[in-house]
């Protein structure tokens, strides 16, 4: 399995057109017992490299969200636990890399009991929200907005991103509405523990999770860290009925989700679905939208067609193997 990791990495920079990457090291824990990512975070471009070096005593590197900083991440990377002996002060030391994929946030931990409640979380790319996010880990309240300032952060068990107001919202997404072939509406923006309902209106459709690079295949298909995602399988309606079939994903972070309809054809038709696509950059909703229909549709070879099917797949290959790479060099 790291075999084929490390022979994906090999391929991603073969394919990747040639950029100053940039090797990130991190230090994992260290002498006498420090429970710490050194530094903490890095921002770091498509192709860097992090390399994580394990030090004394026996931690991790597992990827988790946002929304829940100790709980490992559905399909995310995983390291183990690597033990570093006390006496080991002159290496070598184990270490695990990590390729970065896309510029979206990548959040860590330690799962040994307790070290991530002692703070010890990383991050990629965090984007400002490092510090709520080491925060959330340790339980502390983020919020300022407190109107007495007699107590400080006071600190509690919760483990999710901690706000004041536990607001979630259900976001309510109607699937092949009178008949047509649509997610309604297509492309949302939501919280981390937020939930997306999809209600199944007509005909046979799926939910079914893809990435911005390969918008018609399942993830599972497309990912190179081993990642699954989620599918509600075919969910035919019948015709007169007034019970409409839903299937619930929640929202664990803000990275972008993509979703199509594996049915025949809907996919190249532009039926697919968006949360947190972020607009202003070059992969937001609709250069999804054409995407899909430019790799799975009957689109015309009219000229301005082919020069959008050679810039799509210049984007495909830099985005194709969404998420991270992580290999173990022990
Ligand atoms: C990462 O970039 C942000 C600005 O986007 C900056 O505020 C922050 O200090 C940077 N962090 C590191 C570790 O370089
Ligand atoms: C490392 O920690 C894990 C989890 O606590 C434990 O199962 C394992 O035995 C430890 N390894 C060593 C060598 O201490
Ligand atoms: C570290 O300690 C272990 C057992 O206590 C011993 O077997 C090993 O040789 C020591 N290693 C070094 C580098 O001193
Ligand atoms: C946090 O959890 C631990 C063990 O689960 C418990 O002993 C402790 O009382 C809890 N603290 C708070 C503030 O709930
Ligand atoms: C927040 O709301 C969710 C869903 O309503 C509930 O399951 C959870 O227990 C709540 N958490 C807290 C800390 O109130
Ligand atoms: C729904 O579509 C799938 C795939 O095309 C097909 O296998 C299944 O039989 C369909 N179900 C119904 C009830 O039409
Ligand atoms: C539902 O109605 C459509 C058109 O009205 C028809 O093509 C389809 O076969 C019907 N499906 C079922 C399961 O009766
Ligand atoms: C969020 O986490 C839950 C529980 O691990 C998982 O079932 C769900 O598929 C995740 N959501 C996404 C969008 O990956
Ligand atoms: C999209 O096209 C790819 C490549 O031809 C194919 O493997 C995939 O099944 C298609 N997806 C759908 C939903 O038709
Ligand atoms: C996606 O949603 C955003 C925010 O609601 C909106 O500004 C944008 O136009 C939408 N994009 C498409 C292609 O519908």
């Amino acid at each position: 399995m790291f075999a084929l990791s490390i022979l994906a990495v090999a391929l991603t920079l073969a394919v990747i057109p040639p950029v100053r990457s940039v090797e990130f090291t991190i230090t994992v824990g260290g002498p006498g017992g420090v429970i710490a990512y050194e530094p903490p975070c890095v921002n770091a471009s498509v192709g860097d490299v992090v390399t994580f070096v394990f030090k004394q005593k026996n931690h991790t590197v597992t990827q988790s969200s946002f929304g829940s900083p100790c709980t490992s991440l559905n399909g995310g990377f995983d390291t183990g636990f690597i033990p570093v002996a006390a006496n080991n002060t002159n290496g070598p030391f184990p270490i695990a890399q990590l390729t970065v994929q896309d510029t979206n946030p990548i959040w860590v931990y330690c799962r040994q009991t307790g070290h991530c409640q002692q703070g010890m979380v990383f991050a990629i790319n965090p984007a400002g929200k490092f510090d709520a996010f080491k925060a959330a880990a340790m339980g502390q309240s983020t919020t300022t907005a407190t109107a007495s300032a007699s107590n400080p952060a006071t600190t509690t068990n919760s483990t999710t991103a901690a706000t004041s107001s536990n607001s979630t919202t259900d976001h309510h997404i109607l699937v092949g509405n009178a008949g047509t072939l649509t997610f309604s509406p297509a492309n949302i923006t939501a919280q981390p523990g937020d939930t997306v309902t999809f209600e199944f209106r007509a005909k046979n459709h799926t939910v079914t999770q893809s990435t911005f690079g390969a918008p018609c295949l399942p993830l599972a298909q497309s990912s190179q860290s081993g990642q699954v995602g989620f599918d509600s399988g075919f969910v035919p309606v019948s015709n007169g009925t007034n019970t409409f079939p839903t299937f619930t994903v929640q929202v664990n972070d803000t990275a972008p989700i993509w979703v199509y309809c594996k049915q025949q054809g809907h996919c190249g038709k532009g039926m697919v679905f968006a949360v947190n696509a972020i607009e202003t950059g070059a992969n937001n909703f609709d250069a999804f939208v054409k995407r899909a229909e430019t790799l799975n549709g009957t689109s015309s070879t009219s000229g301005a067609g082919r020069t959008m099917a050679r810039v799509s797949m210049h984007v495909a290959l830099a985005t194709a193997v969404g998420g991270v790479v992580l290999g173990m060099l022990l």
